[in-house]
């Protein structure tokens, strides 16, 4: 099954160092966060991926390819956990790259994966600033998929005071953790955020988009038909809404917690819950 991760924002939570170093190849551990997401993606079968880059984030397409000459180097060394280590990089997946010439948002980016996907049925996007804590949500997304064939995205907890820096969904569950989507929107003030409903008719606390998503190829229309909304950005969640009205959407709450990266204060959260 194919993958985008897109991978070309500006990062300018995290300048000046995204200037030259973008913040998907910050390390978590001995690896850079794009690591564990494609790790991510690959155990779950998502195994073709499309990184989508930009211009000066070049050192994430040479981090995934071969490098012969140092693999000869650390294997007349002897270095053999060094050598597993940097083809473990390089095997998890084959992937192909697309540039994003423009910063317009994250739909934009996503569009650029059309040709891509082609005709298959459903494929992820992942964030690729974002890795998952405890468990990936994949498995669960898939599975869902499997039953109800409609897009499913992941959904976690968001306090109240952050609701207006994420997409956040509304709905009513229909099965455990599963939730049939009746709104979406993003970044909304709190008094207008949507919220879920348990199967019990309780209200939930607010649930924002978890980073993980999985969408059949009709998102494309819709990105096409979506103009620049927040920040001027052409928002993911816009079209997320039109494919919504058009086919249904699933919500999956799951275990784990999302860890972005995005910023220095994520990015020390992160290294400290992963123990890294
Ligand atoms: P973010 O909105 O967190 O990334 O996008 P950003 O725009 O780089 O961050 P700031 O706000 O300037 O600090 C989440 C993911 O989507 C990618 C980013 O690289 C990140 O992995 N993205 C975002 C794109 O590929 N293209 C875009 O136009 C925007």
């Amino acid at each position: 099954m194919k993958a985008i991760i897109p991978a070309a924002g500006l990062g300018t939570r995290f300048l000046p160092i995204a200037k030259a170093v973008p913040k998907e190849m910050l390390p978590l551990g001995d690896k850079p966060v794009i690591h564990h997401v494609v790790a991510e993606a690959a155990a779950a079968g998502f195994d073709e991926i499309l990184i989508i880059v930009s211009r000066g984030k070049e050192c994430i397409i040479e981090y995934f390819a071969p490098n012969p000459e140092l693999e000869s180097h650390l294997d007349a060394a002897g270095k053999s956990d060094a050598l597993a280590a940097v083809r473990q990089a390089t095997s998890m997946a084959r992937i192909e790259y697309a540039y994003q010439e423009k910063m317009l948002g994250l739909g934009d980016a996503v569009k650029i994966g059309r040709k891509f996907i082609g005709a298959d049925p459903v494929f992820a996007v992942l964030l690729g600033d974002t890795v998952m804590q405890h468990s990936s949500p994949l498995g669960a997304m898939a599975a869902a998929w499997k039953t109800f064939h409609k897009p499913t995205v992941c959904l976690e907890p968001c306090a109240e005071e952050r609701v207006s820096r994420y997409g956040v969904a509304g709905g009513r569950e229909t099965e455990a953790s599963i939730f049939e989507l009746d709104e979406l929107v993003e970044k909304p003030a709190p008094d207008r955020a949507p919220r879920l409903t348990s199967s019990a008719g309780s209200r939930l606390p607010f649930h924002a988009f978890a980073a993980r998503y999985l969408f059949t190829p009709e998102i494309f229309d819709c990105l096409e038909k979506t103009t620049s909304g927040f920040a001027g950005e052409i928002q993911l969640t816009d079209a997320m809404e039109q494919l919504r009205r058009k086919t249904g959407m699933l919500g999956i709450t799951w275990p784990g917690k999302r860890l972005d990266i995005g910023s220095p204060a994520g990015l020390i959260e992160a290294a400290r819950a992963l123990g890294s």
